[in-house]
């Protein structure tokens, strides 16, 4: 869809979601020294959800020292539009676990101003990236991107059968209502040719609640990939599928 090419594809399962947090951050740290050793600065979207918790405490505790933060910045694949002290706010989590402990420049967080209405939050957003990441043909985003599974197959907020979301082409960001019973109703996500032109995608999933899910995105044939965007996501380097156990269609 982005016309970006594809990159590899991994499938990873540890034990539980300790084992898998730290094994993201521990990827994590390799990719930053590698990515840093040719450019100024690592760009990272950040996934909201539960999941990434663990991992987020876990960098802010024990990996201080192994990353040089200073160069990072950090982005979201999505935000639900409450104000960002709402227990809600991908960017009040990802602020209270990690970005508040990290010795970051000043200007080194670009949140979703969830508490905006949903279309202003958007387009400010898609300008900020836009200034971010100049599109000159061929070109790609973030560095990284973590993404989580919803249990319907949503990831970020793009959600299956949202069809003028999921058509998207040209818009960076947009605003999404979800569907019924997902609170809270307003997102705001980075768009499938956004996303698909990341340069690695790191997609967390735990939890037994995810097996089927995770069998159908990463198993089936067919219609699945139409059906669930999640399927479709792909990094321009490379996509690593980090499982645990219970998440595992094989285990
Ligand atoms: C959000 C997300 C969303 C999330 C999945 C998985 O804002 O809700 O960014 O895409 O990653 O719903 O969430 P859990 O990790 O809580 O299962």
């Amino acid at each position: 869809m982005s016309g970006s090419p594809i990159g590899t594809f991994e499938e990873q399962v540890y034990a539980d979601l300790p084992a898998l947090s730290r094994a993201v951050a521990e990827r994590l740290v390799r990719l930053a020294h590698e990515v840093l050793r040719r450019q100024h600065r690592f760009t990272c979207a950040l996934a909201g959800g539960g999941t990434p918790r663990e991992l987020y405490r876990l960098l802010a505790a024990e990996y201080l020292d192994r990353i040089p933060w200073d160069k990072f910045e950090f982005f979201f694949g999505d935000e639900r539009c409450v104000p960002p002290d709402s227990a809600e706010s991908n960017y009040g989590m990802a602020a209270s676990t990690l970005l508040s402990v990290l010795p970051l420049r000043a200007d080194a967080v670009h949140r979703i101003h969830g508490e905006l209405p949903p279309a202003e939050a958007a387009e400010r957003y898609e300008q900020v990236l836009r200034q971010q990441f100049p599109a000159a043909s061929g070109f790609t985003s973030f560095d990284l991107v973590l993404l989580g599974i919803g249990r319907d197959g949503h990831t970020a907020s793009l959600f299956p059968g949202d069809k003028s979301t999921l058509g998207e082409g040209e818009r960076w960001v947009l605003p999404v209502h979800a569907p019924a019973g997902v609170s809270p109703p307003w997102r705001v996500t980075l768009t499938l040719p956004m996303l698909n032109r990341a340069r690695e995608v790191f997609v967390l999933c735990a939890g037994a609640e995810k097996r089927e899910i995770v069998r159908e995105l990463l198993r089936a044939t067919g219609h699945a990939a139409a059906r669930y965007p999640a399927a479709e996501v792909r990094g321009v380097d490379r996509t690593v599928w980090f499982l645990d156990r219970a998440a595992s269609p094989d285990e």
